[in-house]
């Protein structure tokens, strides 16, 4: 069955591994599938909900747009552009922001573990952005969102906000509940310092994630200083429940070489983690530097990069404000 996807990454800074294996190698796959549609968006009205720096931020917009890119996203066969060019996304957020209720809010944890303590000096937009995320799928009629397990909770209130729509407005089926697609075992990557941790941009450790433009050398010290325990490696899935980052590290390898964790384990059963560190760390650099390079060479051309933002932009407000006006005529204004 075709499907249509949307989905969306912030340009925070350096990409990781994390966004690769949950997130951005899957929206490939899935662009690969012919039947599908696909729309990715550089989210950066998301990124504003904590302070940035402007320079960097137009910077990282196109960092982002080229890490999609040299992982595999074709512009000319899915729609790829940044947030902030289609104003439907922020039209949307406010209206749909009258449809969500403070109760569902409230029980987002991401909000929880991104203010911290002392929420009362978090932005309105940082409490607000799973609102702004539902106005990106439901614009699209996105049938299926691809994300990392750490976003099941803000589908869950797109799902929520959707319906509520319908059964205010009696519009039935008009905003398509999205379905999430997570991946059963890599949809959470965690940090090489400490495996009940997700692995994150924000971590103040640089060794607790393998950014997208690690060098050779920075990838081994990283794979080689990663936290492990004293046992061999496991002989069955069980094994893993209490092993946190050894299943991190068999994850990260089943991943990016394709096979099941079941066969990376029959693999590597009995041996040491030295001698799996190292075959990790190679695998790393040959699927990851590629990428890295791509990146590179993509970022000496800013004008193509620019380029290929506006020319989505153009396709995205096509469809994008078609709903909005249908959303406006069924709310009465
Ligand atoms: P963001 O920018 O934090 O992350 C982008 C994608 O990477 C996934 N991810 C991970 N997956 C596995 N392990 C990890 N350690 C890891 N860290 C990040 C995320 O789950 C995500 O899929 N709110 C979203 C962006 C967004 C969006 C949307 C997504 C805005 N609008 C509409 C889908 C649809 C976010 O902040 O992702």
């Amino acid at each position: 069955m075709s499907k249509k996807i949307f989905s969306g990454v912030q340009p925070t800074g350096n990409l990781h591994l994390g966004n690769y294996i949950g997130a951005i190698k899957n929206f490939v796959k899935l662009q690969n599938d012919d039947d599908n549609s696909c729309i990715y968006c550089v989210v950066d009205l998301h990124a504003i909900t904590v302070k940035q720096n402007p320079k960097e931020l137009k910077q990282n917009i196109r960092e982002t747009a080229a890490a999609f890119i040299a992982s595999g996203l074709n512009y000319k066969k899915s729609i790829i552009f940044n947030q902030s060019l289609v104003p439907s996304h922020s039209e949307g957020s406010w209206i749909l922001s009258c449809i969500a209720r403070m109760g569902w809010l409230n029980r987002m944890t991401q909000f929880k573990e991104k203010a911290g303590k002392d929420k009362e000096k978090a932005s309105v937009g940082l409490y607000i952005y799973p609102i702004l995320m539902a106005a990106d799928i439901l614009l699209y009629d996105a049938t299926h969102v691809p994300v990392g397990e750490d976003q099941k909770q803000h589908l869950e209130l797109s799902r929520d906000i959707a319906n509520k729509f319908n059964l205010d407005f009696n519009s039935p089926d008009f905003l398509i509940a999205p379905e999430p697609l997570i991946q059963k075992n890599f949809s959470r990557i965690m940090s090489l310092k400490d495996g009940t941790k997700k692995m994150s941009k924000s971590d103040p450790s640089e060794l607790s994630r393998i950014n997208l433009n690690d060098n050779k050398d920075e990838i081994f010290n990283k794979i080689k200083k990663a936290k492990t325990d004293t046992e061999p490696l496991p002989d069955s899935e069980e094994e893993l429940s209490n092993r946190p980052e050894a299943e991190n590290l068999l994850g990260m390898y089943a991943s990016l070489n394709d096979q099941s964790l079941l066969s990376t384990i029959n693999e590597f059963s009995g041996k040491n983690f030295s001698a799996f560190k190292d075959k990790l760390a190679n695998l790393i650099i040959e699927k990851i530097s590629p990428i890295s390079e791509e990146i590179n060479k993509l970022l000496k051309d800013q004008k193509f990069i620019d380029q290929i933002l506006s020319d989505g932009a153009q396709k995205a407000d096509k469809i994008a404000s078609k709903k909005i006006t249908n959303i406006k005529k069924i709310i009465g204004f």
